[in-house]
C-alpha cells in the first residue's frame, strides 16, 4: 500500500506542526522539514491535499490567534513555492482551484476533536478520498485526526512515520546491546511514568532536568529551590526501591545556580538556596563513559537548562559524545533538536525523530493507535 496506488486522489493529511513559536515566527522547523517528502510525493502523483495539524493546546471552541496554523501555512508556501490556500474552517468548501494544497485551522480549535468525536471525524473524511498520516509525534493521542477520521477513510502512511517505525523497531528488536535511554526535559510527569517499563528494556538509564531532582528528591537529598513533581516524589521512590534501580545512573555532583553563580557542587553539599541547572563535571565524565560502551542510545530531552550558559555544557558534551561514538542513536524531542542542528550534528546520528511523548510511549508500549490502520 504505497501513496503511489493513490495517486490523482483527494488526500486528508495529517501532520504534526506543533513547532516551537515566539512572538508568530517558527524557532526550529524540523517537523515541518520532515513533511516534505510526503507533500513532494502527493504533489508528483496529482494528489489534490489538505492538510490538518494541532499546535498547542487551545481550548476547544475557542479561537486563540497565537496558536493560529497561518503563519506555519505562509512558511510552508514559501517553503515549497507552492500556492497553499489556507481555510479557517473545515466546514469551508474546498474547490482546488488555482491550488492544489489546502490546510485548514488548527485542529484543536474544532470541538470534539480531542474527545475524537465520530461527528466531527466523518466531517473531516467527508472532505477527501483517502487519508494520510504522517504525524509520529501526536501518534501517541488518539484524537479525530489522529485516529478518529481513519474510521470512515481508507489510511496510508506516510514517508516519515515509515522512516521512523522502521528504525526504531531496528533499536527495540535488534536488542543492541549495551542499550542505554536518557530521558530528561521539561514534561516530568507524561515521562516519569514511562520509566519504570523502559527500565525492563535498557541497561543504563541516564535522568537529568526535572525528572532527575524528582528522583533526588525522593533519595532525601537536598535540592534547594530546584524544580522537582512533588506529586511523584513516591512514585520515583519506588522506583528506586525496586529491583532494577541499579540501572539508574543518578549524579555525584551537580551544576547549580549558588548565590547568582554557576557552582559545580557534590551531591550532598547542595544548600537551600541553591538551584540545579545541569549535571556536574564528574557526573558528565562518567555519563560520556557510560555512552561510550553503548551499542544503541536512545536520547529525549535536553540535560539542563540549556538557554542560559554554561548550564547547556552537559546536553552539547552528550549531543557530541553520542555522534562521535560508534552505536545505533535515536534523538528525540522538539527541546533537543535545536541543539544539534546549531551543533551541526544532525547527520551524526541513526534518527532524529519528531517524537517526544509518542517515541516514549513507542518504546514503552510497542504499539500506537493508528498504527494498526497503517500496516507499518
Ligand atoms: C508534541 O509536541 O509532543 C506533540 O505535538 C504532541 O502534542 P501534545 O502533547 O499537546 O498532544
Amino acid at each position: 500500500m504505497t501513496l503511489d496506488s493513490i495517486a490523482s486522489k483527494r488526500v486528508l493529511v495529517r501532520f504534526d506542526f506543533n513547532v516551537p513559536m515566539r512572538n508568530g515566527a517558527i524557532v526550529n522547523d524540523f517537523r515541518i522539514r520532515q513533511s516534505l517528502e510526503t507533500i513532494n510525493k502527493l504533489l508528483e502523483n496529482n494528489n489534490k491535499i489538505i492538510i490538518l495539524s494541532h499546535l498547542g493546546r487551545p481550548t476547544e471552541g475557542v479561537y486563540d490567534e497565537t496558536l493560529s496554523l497561518k503563519p506555519i501555512c505562509k512558511y510552508l508556501s514559501k517553503f515549497l513555492n507552492a500556492n497553499i490556500k489556507f481555510f479557517s474552517s473545515y466546514k469551508a468548501k474546498i474547490k482546488f482551484e488555482d491550488y492544489n494544497i489546502a490546510m485548514l485551522e488548527n485542529v484543536r480549535f474544532n470541538t470534539g476533536e480531542k474527545s475524537c468525536d465520530s461527528n466531527l471525524s466523518k466531517s473531516y473524511a467527508l472532505l477527501a478520498d483517502y487519508f494520510v498520516f504522517d504525524a509520529f509525534g501526536v501518534s501517541h493521542r488518539r484524537e479525530c485526526s489522529t485516529y478518529g477520521v481513519s474510521d470512515y477513510l481508507e489510511t496510508y502512511a506516510g514517508h516519515n512515520i515509515s522512516n521512523e517505525i522502521t528504525t526504531i523497531n531496528k533499536l527495540i528488536n535488534e536488542n543492541s546491546k549495551p542499550m542505554t535511554i536518557v530521558i530528561s526535559g521539561a514534561k516530568v510527569s507524561t515521562k516519569l511514568i514511562v520509566i519504570k517499563k523502559l527500565l525492563d528494556k535498557c541497561d543504563f538509564m541516564i535522568l537529568g532536568g526535572g525528572i532527575l531532582n524528582t528522583f533526588l528528591k525522593a533519595k532525601g537529598k537536598e535540592i534547594g529551590k530546584s524544580l522537582y513533581e512533588k506529586d511523584l516524589v513516591n512514585e520515583a521512590k519506588s522506583i528506586l526501591n525496586s529491583d532494577l534501580a541499579s540501572k539508574i545512573v543518578l549524579p555525584i555532583d551537580l551544576k547549580c545556580e549558588s548565590n547568582l553563580e554557576p557552582k559545580n557542587i557534590d551531591e550532598d553539599d547542595i544548600s537551600s538556596s541553591d538551584v540545579i541547572f545541569d549535571i556536574g563535571e564528574k557526573s558528565l565524565e562518567h555519563v560520556k563513559s557510560i555512552i561510550n560502551k553503548s551499542s544503541s542510545v536512545f536520547w529525549n530531552g535536553p540535560l539542563g537548562y540549556i538557554e542560559k550558559k554554561p548550564y547547556d555544557k552537559g546536553t552539547i558534551e552528550l549531543a557530541k559524545t553520542i555522534a562521535q561514538h560508534n552505536c545505533f542513536s535515536i534523538i528525540g524531542g522538539g527541546d533537543t533538536l535545536p541543539i544539534i542542528e546549531n551543533l551541526n550534528l544532525q547527520n551524526q546520528y541513526s534518527c532524529l525523530s519528531t517524537g517526544g511523548g509518542s517515541l516514549l510511549t513507542y518504546l514503552e508500549e510497542g504499539s500506537l493507535p493508528i498504527l494498526n490502520k497503517l500496516n507499518l
